[in-house]
């Protein structure tokens, strides 16, 4: 089967990143939106659950129902910007468990330094849907995802919310196998490895640390 990359453009999505990008919307909107919109993105990209069927006892007779087929999942958020598309994802399915992985960008480099990794037990029974905001060289989600693979979950999925063509380009060559879900597909990284015209620092931006 062929792998799926994927620019969302649903309007809602549309609507509340270009919010999400104007660099006066204050923090508490911030957070509020990048969940919305991952919870937008994650109804989507669980569309391919396998469903199995039921009969269900209505008032009024029997329903011939369909449920999802004992699907387990993970999400894996790059700490710490990944951190704010987690409880979108648990609001829609709150039985999913949660890793962590602790990246940061050493900013002369540009390449990614791991400081944490702690992931479910099972994780190899799981599809795992790994969440960061931002692919800019790709070196992050790269290198996070490489991690993941080690344990041999059932399958990865990449979400963020801005993509640039560079980190796109790079994370497609790294990693085949993952499909990949992005709100926006921007236009180049400038000469910080910043994405432009992007929303800048995101962990900043979610935590206000800046
Ligand atoms: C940001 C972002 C990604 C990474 C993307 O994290 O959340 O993890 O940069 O850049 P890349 O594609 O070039 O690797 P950052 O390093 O700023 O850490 P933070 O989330 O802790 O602020
Ligand atoms: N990390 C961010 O938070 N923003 C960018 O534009 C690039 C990397």
């Amino acid at each position: 089967m062929e792998r799926t990359v994927k620019i969302m453009d649903h309007p809602l999505i549309q609507h509340k990143l270009s919010i999400l990008r104007d660099v006066n919307t204050p923090t508490k909107d911030f957070r509020e939106l990048v969940n919305e919109i991952s919870m937008l993105m994650i109804y989507d990209a669980t569309r391919d659950l396998p469903l199995t069927q039921i009969d269900v006892e209505t008032p009024c007779g029997t329903a011939h129902c369909k449920i999802i087929a004992g699907r387990k999942l993970a999400f894996v958020p790059i700490l710490r910007a990944g951190l704010g598309m987690v409880d979108g994802g648990l609001k829609l399915v709150p039985s999913a468990r949660v890793g962590h992985i602790g990246l940061y960008r050493d900013e002369k480099t540009l390449k990614p330094v791991e400081y944490y990794c702690k992931l479910p037990k099972d994780i190899g029974e799981r599809d795992v849907f790994v969440t960061d905001p931002m692919l800019a060289t790709g070196g992050s989600a790269i290198d996070a995802i490489t991690q993941i693979k080690l344990r041999s979950p059932r399958s990865i999925k990449f979400l963020c919310l801005i993509a640039a063509p560079e980190g796109l380009e790079a994370l497609k060559a790294a990693h085949p196998d993952v499909d990949i879900y992005c709100a926006a597909l921007d236009d180049h990284l400038n000469e910080n490895g910043y994405i432009v015209p992007g929303l800048g620092d995101a962990g900043d931006r979610i935590f206000g640390t800046k």
